[in-house]
């Protein structure tokens, strides 16, 4: 199914309707905002033409299954009243957040979901997913550099994630501590259960600088030559 001649909107048509399922299954009373709606109205023919109501919105070609406008999704959670709908369907080609975000700060309370598609990879190879982040968590000021310092927690645990992520490797627990100087350093200590055979392995690259190399032929030139 394409959409825009150039990309597909429904690549993961049975994963996007797995999720929908589900949250089918978790709300009692289906009221579906379906705010990128596409043409072919996919996730409606898939699921939502069973809800008890739904309105779908696309920018450029709603389809004509049922009621739909052509509307942006920014503008729809701006206009339309959110208390309304049960169901909030979020399928873009990028970054659900902005939006995702605004439901979330209109909507008053109840139980409600979400389906949210992040093409996230899109983002973040073009730089917007920055400018979205800054915008979702309100901090338009911060350059990039000081937006990853922002989430140097997550970068860390990503970090430690990469550890735990090589093969045979168990990270039992650990200790975190953080510094009290201005620049808060980390401090981690970690237990690691290794099932590894102790052979270095391309997940874990053995780079040794030209200087040690130099070090290592000199300490061997070195114990040669008190031996013999
Ligand atoms: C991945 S497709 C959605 C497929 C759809 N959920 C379905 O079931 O067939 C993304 C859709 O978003 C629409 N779109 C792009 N920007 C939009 C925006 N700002 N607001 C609303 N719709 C938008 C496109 O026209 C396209 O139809």
């Amino acid at each position: 199914m394409v959409g825009d001649g150039s990309r597909m909107d429904n690549s993961a048509e049975g994963l996007k309707l797995a999720i929908r399922r589900w949250l089918w299954e978790e709300i009692p009373e289906r009221r579906v905002l379906d705010l990128y709606c596409g043409k072919d109205g996919r996730m409606w023919e898939g699921i939502w033409r069973d809800a008890e109501s739904y309105l779908g919105c696309d920018k450029f070609r709603p389809h004509n299954h049922t009621t739909t406008l052509k509307m942006s999704a920014e503008r729809a959670v701006q206009s339309l009243d959110l208390d309304s709908w049960t169901i909030f369907d979020i399928d873009p080609y990028a970054s659900p957040w902005v939006v995702g975000r605004r439901i979330l700060l209109k909507r008053g309370a109840g139980t409600y979901g979400l389906a949210l598609t992040s093409g996230e990879e899109r983002g973040l190879k073009n730089g917007s997913s920055n400018e979205i982040i800054r915008r979702s968590i309100g901090a338009s000021g911060l350059s990039d550099y000081r937006l990853l310092l922002h989430y140097r927690d997550l970068v860390f645990g990503l970090m430690l994630r990469s550890l735990a992520d090589i093969p045979g490797i168990t990270l039992k627990k650990g200790v975190k501590v953080t510094g009290a100087g201005p620049s808060k350093m980390l401090y981690f200590a970690m237990v690691i259960e290794s099932e590894r055979n102790g052979k270095a392995s391309p997940c874990l690259p053995q780079r040794v600088s030209g200087r040690a190399l130099g070090r290592l032929a000199k300490k061997r030139k070195n114990l040669l030559a008190r031996k013999g």
